[in-house]
């Protein structure tokens, strides 16, 4: 008998040297309690928490986690049946509200995650005989939603202009195209150059589908993403997000303007065949909406802490992966994944959590620390996170 396990070998073994080294497991770390969006206790130690996606500090916000108990006492822990069903309660509703009124946009669907919500979008919209054009270093999401669909798929290099324009110019002129983009990406925390790339986009009569996970709620003048704030957002027919990074809790959507978008409700399998979100997470999702709306000093904090921390750690002589801050996210480049296991082991034993991330997660097979910032991140705090780098650096020889 064939065992069909055995594919995995090559992780198996990795994890196992990995270990044996003696380090402790980086991917296997429970935070024992949480204090707040920046402090937890791991190992029984107060660790200041550096590689969340908790950008806007929502997830302890009184008013959030009131109209969660609330919808958990009025409503019940679930709605057990699909939003097409009995899963649609006032809640999903007011969600979508709040979405459309965030966003300024026509329509506003909700998915159970994000991940859901370009599994479902991509794969509905993009069918056989049209092309879906995408950036290598797309997320895992994304390139899921285009397996699951029948489109053909044509990568471009990442962030390349020029390189978009050339597939796209050697499509048929007639085919549906859809372009999809990120606002941030995620691994190195750059942000796309959307103003030439949408327009590239159209000019070729694509549509546009922009992931904006990592920027929604922080960028752009009122936190509608990279999409806002180099003007484009009229031009972009999709903006896909999540509840899991700013908003502070978990599910996933879709906004757009397109007049037909409805119909998605009845035509989108990752939508329709599984159980929506529980009422307390709606109504947590909706209250942290409105309020990033009306959030821009914490917008401002959180740009403050990034430039504080990229300078910080330059200046540390750490390679970072972008030359200037451009999201919260600052990925600290390492030359290998043990030297990233030990200085991630480091930084912990010294009371910082940051995410140690690998292949294939990462573009050109990097070891990376990614650093994410919140805006509830105090400047002592940030004054700490650079100590502890630097006594960390020292500790293992990444600087000297
Ligand atoms: C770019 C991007 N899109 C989508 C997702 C999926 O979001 P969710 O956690 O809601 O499934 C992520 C999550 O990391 C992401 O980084």
């Amino acid at each position: 008998m064939a065992d069909l396990f055995s594919k995995f070998d090559p992780v198996v073994e990795l994890r196992e040297s990995l270990l044996e080294s003696g380090v402790t497991d980086p991917f296997n770390l429970v935070m024992e309690r949480v204090e707040s969006p920046t402090v937890a206790i791991c190992n029984g130690r107060r660790t200041i928490l550096l590689g969340t996606y908790n950008y806007m500090g929502m997830t302890f916000d009184p008013d959030v986690v009131a109209a969660g108990k609330t919808a958990l006492d009025e409503f019940g822990s679930g709605t057990t049946g699909s939003r097409v069903l009995n899963g649609t309660y006032q809640g999903h509703k007011e969600c979508e509200q709040a979405l459309r009124d965030f966003y300024a946009m026509d329509h506003a669907m909700v998915f159970s995650t994000g991940y859901q919500a370009n599994l479902g979008i991509i794969s509905t919209i993009a069918g056989k005989d049209d092309y879906i054009i995408l950036d290598i270093d797309s997320h895992a999401s994304i390139y899921d939603g285009c397996a699951l669909g029948n489109a053909q798929i044509v990568p471009f290099r990442h962030n390349d202009v020029e390189a978009l324009d050339k597939r796209l110019k050697r499509l048929p002129p007639e085919a549906g195209k859809l372009v999809v983009l990120e606002g941030v990406y995620s691994m190195l925390g750059d942000v796309a150059p959307l103003r030439e790339m949408v327009a590239a986009a159209k000019a070729a009569g694509a549509m546009v589908l922009v992931d904006e996970a990592h920027s929604m709620g922080f960028i752009g003048e009122h936190g509608r993403g990279v999409a806002e704030a180099q003007g484009v957002i009229d031009d972009v027919d999709f903006i896909i997000g999540t509840f899991s990074k700013s908003v502070g809790t978990v599910g996933g959507f879709c906004v757009s303007n397109h007049p037909k978008f409805e119909i998605l409700r009845l035509v989108c399998r990752p939508y329709v065949f599984t159980a929506s979100l529980p009422p307390s997470v709606v109504a947590t999702a909706a209250t942290s909406i409105r309020k990033l709306m009306d959030s821009a000093d914490k917008r401002a904090h959180l740009w403050e802490n990034s430039k504080r921390l990229h300078a910080g750690l330059r200046q540390l002589g750490f390679t970072l992966g972008t030359d200037e801050p451009q999201s919260a996210i600052i990925a600290v480049i390492m030359p290998d994944l043990e030297t990233g296991a030990a200085m991630w082991e480091a930084l912990l034993e010294e009371g910082l959590y940051v995410n140690l991330a690998r292949p294939p997660a990462t573009p050109a097979g990097m070891t990376l620390l990614r650093c994410s910032l919140c805006a509830l991140h105090s400047e002592d705090q940030v004054g700490d996170i650079l100590g502890m780098f630097a006594a960390a650096g020292r500790a293992t020889g990444c600087i000297s």
